[in-house]
């Protein structure tokens, strides 16, 4: 029996995170699901559920939206010091100490894309960069944002991604960066994962620009492999692969910790969809297999992601998004009856 914490989340959120249970449970997995809330506006990160999500270890999330309250979300720590944040998701894997994120993305049969095949993971640093939120108004009409790259947090990430290149048994890593303008900052990360590269001699490690990489993902995506890179790189980059494997719905995730891991799909709470029964279950799902390989269960993963698999190259079964007309509580059914 695993105790697992859940937030159902805003949008669709709660119809993907009712499928994903549905699908783990249907595998003859016995988990307890400890529901946690967030992005209330009143308390938009409770104390609670960070206490919950880290007694747990372990939170399958859906996608949340960040409370329009006009003012940053304060974490007061311990030590007295305060946290500033300016949006939930962040502020949650940063709380709970999530330093990168994994995901997974690839072109499925059946499913009509852009690209022919693309199989690549994006594995991206989750801590820092431009996405730490220290943004600050310079007068009535500037403001600046501040990038910051440090050794420890690219050498934590760069070896986690060779680490996870080696156990997936994965050839190649690209260090995807924008050195020639970033010379500093993003110098320092490729310089970094440079060298903890010579660790993992029998990985072919490479490096790309950002922006010929994401014109190469279109261009040659069968090239690619893993693809390491620092935070809004990663962000921006996992929704390319996403469209360009044909739908958002397709693209699972996992942001991980010391004795931490957070299973997310990469999209969004997709507000226009909600509550209609049509939304692509399948990225979390897919993030739930990849919950179940975390926790050591990995024929059951394994069984989930081929029952996806069968139901999308059959195609009879499948949302709107992937070209079929099924609601998402069909689409469950039917890929609970493939396990
Ligand atoms: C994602 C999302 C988040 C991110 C947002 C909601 C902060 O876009 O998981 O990709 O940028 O990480
Ligand atoms: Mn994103």
């Amino acid at each position: 029996m695993y105790t697992i914490t859940v937030i159902r989340g805003d949008g669709i959120g709660p119809e993907i995170t009712e499928a994903t249970i549905r699908v783990i449970e249907a595998t003859g997995i016995e988990c307890r699901w400890v529901e946690a809330h967030l992005g209330r506006p009143d308390d938009p990160l409770p104390a609670e559920t960070l206490a919950q999500i880290r007694a747990a270890g372990i939170l399958l999330k859906a996608p949340v939206m960040t409370p329009k309250m006009g003012r940053k979300i304060v974490v007061e720590h311990d030590d007295r010091t305060q946290r500033l944040y300016s949006n939930v998701n962040t502020a949650l894997r940063l709380e709970l100490g999530a330093y990168v994120n994994v995901r997974p993305i690839r072109t499925m049969v059946g499913v009509r894309s852009p690209v022919q095949s693309l199989d690549v993971v994006i594995i991206r640093e989750l801590t820092e960069d431009i996405y730490s939120g220290y943004e600050h108004r310079i007068g009535e009409d500037a403001a600046e944002a501040i990038k910051i790259v440090t050794r420890q947090a690219s050498e934590r990430a760069a070896r986690f991604a060779f680490e996870y290149a080696r156990r997936h048994r994965r050839r190649r890593l690209s260090i995807i960066h924008k050195a020639n303008v970033l010379q500093l900052t993003d110098g320092l990360f490729l310089r970094t994962a440079t060298e903890v590269s010579r660790d993992y001699p029998e990985i072919q490690c490479d490096e790309a620009m950002v922006d010929s990489c994401a014109y190469h993902l279109a261009r040659h995506p069968e090239q690619w492999d893993v693809l390491l890179m620092a935070n809004q790189y990663g962000d921006i980059l996992s929704d390319l692969c996403a469209g360009l494997v044909g739908s958002f719905g397709l693209a699972p995730g996992a942001n991980f910790g010391e004795g931490m891991a957070i299973f997310e799909a990469s999209h969004g709470a997709a507000l226009d969809l909600a509550g209609q029964n049509r939304a692509n279950p399948v990225a979390l799902i897919l993030s739930g297999a990849m919950m179940l390989d975390h926790l050591g269960e990995t024929g059951a993963a394994h069984r989930i992601r081929e029952a996806v698999r069968t139901v999308i190259r059959e195609g009879r079964t499948v949302t709107p998004d992937l070209g079929g007309s099924a609601k998402t509580t069909a689409m469950t059914n039917v890929i609970i009856d493939h396990l």
